[in-house]
């Protein structure tokens, strides 16, 4: 398998990166990160969650965020819907994209969506229905793949037995995702075979938290074995409120950076990502979680 030329890098920043934050976030920072996003050349970005706000509260102003954004023509903004409630919320707010999203782990499953695995598919059918109706792109996502912080132990069996869930809903992309960061190249490797073997290779992407700084290693292994899409988060921001100790997404600085060292097109201008990842920063008053955005930063001055 040679390496992919070319890579989509889909920023999750404004939603998976923002949402487990303690302080609302104002909407018009996080409209102005996600104009920043765009700008610097992301063409596809998870702006928005249309979920309860008693659960993720920092995700209440998604309705006010997708109407302040500046839409740059192409680009593809997503948003999660676990329920038709939140499809109808997302649908109106515009989203292009919207993500249904379910578990590998049975019990991560109710923790984080309130009802099993089986539910959840069968939760997600009506959505998957209407978004086709309403020709706007469908993408589902596999948390906990690699393995679950209540459960623990995670199967390859568990991940395919999601992916044929999905599929079957049809779902035009796919988020293998590493939920607390706790994969290794090795099993990143056989965990995206035995997916490529469910959906095709060039619709499947790798979603890595960075808790046990993998990251990059596992993007390296999952190009390796061809796949092509991966997330990332700009100034390694992120969390998820359901998964405790989890911390950010790989930065999308630090995902550039090397891409941009193996000769990999995305599209998308690291020196505008570090600006942005920069601007989120100033904002949260902490430093950057990106090693690549930092240094770069600190170069400037
Ligand atoms: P539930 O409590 O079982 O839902 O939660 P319900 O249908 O019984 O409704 C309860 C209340 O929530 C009602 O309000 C509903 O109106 C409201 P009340 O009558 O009590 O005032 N409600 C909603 N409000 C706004 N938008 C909605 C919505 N639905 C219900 N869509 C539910 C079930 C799925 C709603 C809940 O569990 C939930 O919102 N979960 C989302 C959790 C979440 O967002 N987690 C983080 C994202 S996943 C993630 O980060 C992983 C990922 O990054 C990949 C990876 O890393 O693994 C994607
Ligand atoms: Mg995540």
């Amino acid at each position: 398998m040679t390496m992919p030329t070319q890579v989509k890098l889909v920023e999750v920043g404004p939603r998976d990166g923002l949402q487990n934050e303690q302080e609302t976030i104002p909407a018009a920072v996080k409209i102005e990160l996600i104009n920043r996003l765009s700008a610097a050349g992301f063409a596809n970005i998870e702006a928005a969650a249309f979920v309860s706000p008693k659960w993720v509260p920092q995700m209440a102003t998604s309705t006010e965020v997708m109407a302040g954004i500046v839409r740059k023509p192409g680009v593809i903004y997503s948003a999660l819907t676990p329920n038709m409630q939140g499809f109808e919320a997302a649908l109106a707010a515009g989203a292009d994209e919207v993500v249904i999203f379910g578990s590998a782990s049975e019990a991560f499953s109710q923790k984080n969506i309130n009802c099993s695995i089986a539910e959840s598919i069968a939760r997600f059918a009506p959505i998957a229905y209407a978004a086709k109706a309403a020709n706007l792109r469908l993408r589902g996502s596999i948390s906990c793949a690699f393995g679950c912080p209540y459960q623990g132990q995670v199967t390859i069996g568990n991940v395919q037995d999601v992916l044929r869930g999905l599929r079957a809903l049809g779902c035009d992309e796919i988020d293998i995702a590493d939920t607390i960061g706790v994969a290794t190249a090795g099993q990143v490797k056989q965990v995206m075979q035995a997916a490529a073997e469910e959906f095709p290779i060039s619709a499947l992407s790798g979603h890595f938290h960075d808790t046990y700084g993998q990251a990059l290693a596992n993007i390296f292994a999952s190009l390796e074995v061809g796949i092509s899409i991966f997330h990332s988060s700009v100034a390694g921001l992120g969390g998820c409120p359901y998964a405790k100790g989890a911390t950010g997404n790989v930065a999308s600085e630090d995902v550039l950076y090397m891409l941009r060292g193996l000769d990999i097109d995305t599209g998308i201008d690291l020196d505008a990502v570090v600006d942005a990842g920069q601007f989120m920063a100033r904002h949260l008053g902490r430093k950057a979680a990106s090693r690549a955005g930092n240094a770069l930063a600190a170069k400037r001055v």
